[in-house]
């Protein structure tokens, strides 16, 4: 039976995947699609809806994006939103204007009035701020719609063709700024679409297991496992389904954090696969040596993990497919659109072509993270690594300000320790991602009554929701203290913690 989906057309919109998520959080399942898609493709795909995104064009733009207008013949529901919801208003006959009048123009929080006699408000209040974002705007609607909210300088700010299932807002429903958008949606999805609202993890992890137990048959399984979240959750779900024809091959190039590698073993090796940690640690530093620039690190660390895995791939013999934890950010933030191509090179920078794979398997393709951690719990990984907060792949080699040296990672190891115990023991909200670095600066300082000459740690603690932008977190005083009088007194090589208070940007989260 075909999974109830509903197609998110992809125009450009920077919110566009907070649409897909708001639906997945109805329980609906959701994709992003290019505008482009072909019409058959569509149709083929059977949706439960359509929802047109927000764009950065006007629809008057010649170079604005466009869909096959044939989707309004599809019989399925369709819900537009800002441009979304312009270019439906266009292709079906509306017109829509550039506001020439600055007043016309609407930004930021608008206060509207709507309609509840519409199923898109059914069960709302019947007025509420709205988030608008738009230049253009619809003097008139189509043939068959009605106008069903309006703000002051909007009178259509949505429409309605209830006969014919066809939705339009010219506001966001999908940022929180919007009172009660998330429930706009879901009218939409359950109320216009008549959704099951069938989509769950543990329906999601049965699906995955079984379609991976098709695909593979009797093959074998090889999985890059870093220890991060997306491929943890992978080599569980993996493994699931293929049980000890999956090999997990963990590289501990040394670069982790206290006690990681450990954390993975022992969550891996308890399971029914094949798990080969491979001590890389001496072969990573004495190509690091003495390198002090980032970009080098970052492409020595890159490479020596290929190298690594190749040497095991070809151990192993003949394995049939490749394992990567892709996820789903990864690739719309690749510029999807063909999947197939960045696979291959995203994610694990370029695995051996040489080596010989009959097909690559990503079993987390079209989860977002926090799915994929739901994904983890569901699959009784503990939340120590399902909860983990990001970490480099270069790891603690891009923590350490000039050349990496074994005293040095042993330093950050243990202050990073104290810090991440700290926070734990404070239990204060946490940050989104914590950790210390090791500069190369180094000082006087005065230990017991002898002068010392030792490095300078910085703490870096950042409130972030996309990574793209962050802001230093504002740790209380006395858990700060802590730390550093423990990292101090206890880490040998630092005698100096200082505190990272600039934002993102125009610094970036981690220091190389
Ligand atoms: P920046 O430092 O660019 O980091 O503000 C943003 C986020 O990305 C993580 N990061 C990486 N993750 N490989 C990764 O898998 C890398 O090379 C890498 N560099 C940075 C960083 O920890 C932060 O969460």
């Amino acid at each position: 039976m075909k999974r109830e989906t509903v197609i998110v057309l992809d125009f450009g919109g920077q919110y566009n995947q907070l649409i897909a998520r708001r639906v997945r959080e109805c329980g609906v399942y959701c994709e992003l699609k290019p505008c482009s898609t072909p019409l058959e493709e569509l149709r083929e795909a059977a949706p439960a809806g359509l929802i047109l995104t927000g764009g950065p064009a006007s629809v008057y733009a010649p170079d604005a994006p466009r869909a096959d207008p044939g989707i309004f013949g599809l019989g399925v529901p369709v819900l537009g939103i800002c441009y979304g919801c312009q270019l439906m208003a266009q292709y079906l006959g509306g017109s829509v204007v550039p506001a020439e009048a600055d007043a016309a123009r609407e930004y930021g929080r608008t206060a509207a009035r709507f309609d509840t006699g519409c199923a898109l408000f059914d069960g709302l209040p019947d007025e509420g701020v709205v988030w608008m974002s738009h230049g253009d705007y619809m003097a008139r609607v189509p043939e068959g719609f009605r106008s069903t909210a309006s703000s002051a300088a909007c009178p259509n700010a949505a429409i309605a063709d209830e006969g014919r299932g066809f939705y339009g807002v010219q506001f966001h429903p999908e940022v929180s700024h919007t009172e009660r958008g998330a429930d706009m949606i879901r009218n939409f999805l359950y109320k216009v679409c008549k959704a099951s609202g069938s989509w769950s993890m543990g329906g999601y992890r049965a699906e995955a297991v079984e379609s991976i137990r098709r695909r593979v048959g009797d093959g074998r399984v090889l999985l890059a496992l870093s220890g991060g979240v997306d491929s943890s959750v992978a080599a569980a779900l993996l493994s699931e389904a293929v049980g000890e024809r999956l090999t997990a091959v963990f590289v501990d190039h040394g670069l982790l954090r206290k006690g990681e590698a450990e954390e993975v073993e022992r969550e891996f090796s308890g399971r029914s696969l094949n798990f080969i940690r491979v001590d890389a640690r001496d072969r990573f530093l004495v190509k690091l040596a003495g390198v002090t620039e980032p970009e080098r690190k970052r492409r020595i660390i890159g490479e020596e993990f290929i190298r690594v895995f190749e040497a095991e791939a070809k151990k192993l013999g003949r394995v049939d497919f490749l394992a990567q934890g892709t996820i789903y950010p990864d690739v719309i933030e690749s510029g999807a659109g063909d999947a197939a191509v960045i696979k291959s090179h995203h994610n694990v920078g370029g695995l051996p072509d040489y080596v010989d794979f009959r097909e690559i398997i990503e079993p987390l393709l079209m989860l977002f993270k926090d799915e994929v951690r739901a994904l983890g719990r569901e699959l009784g990984l503990p939340d120590s690594l399902v909860m983990r907060q990001p970490f480099p792949g270069p790891g603690l080699a891009i923590r350490i300000i000039g050349d990496v040296t074994e005293d040095k990672l042993r330093s950050l190891r243990e202050a990073d320790a104290i810090f991440r115990e700290e926070i734990a023991a404070a239990g204060c909200e946490r940050p989104d991602q914590y950790f210390a670095v090791l500069t190369n600066t180094r000082s006087v300082g005065v230990m017991g009554d002898g002068r010392s000459y030792d490095y300078t740690l910085a703490l870096r603690p950042v409130r972030t929701g996309d990574f793209m932008t962050a802001d230093f977190a504002r740790l209380p005083w006395d858990l700060l203290d802590r730390a550093s009088t423990r990292i101090v007194n206890e880490v040998k090589g630092i005698n100096r913690i200082v505190y990272d208070i600039t934002s993102k940007p125009p610094a970036t989260i981690e220091w190389e």
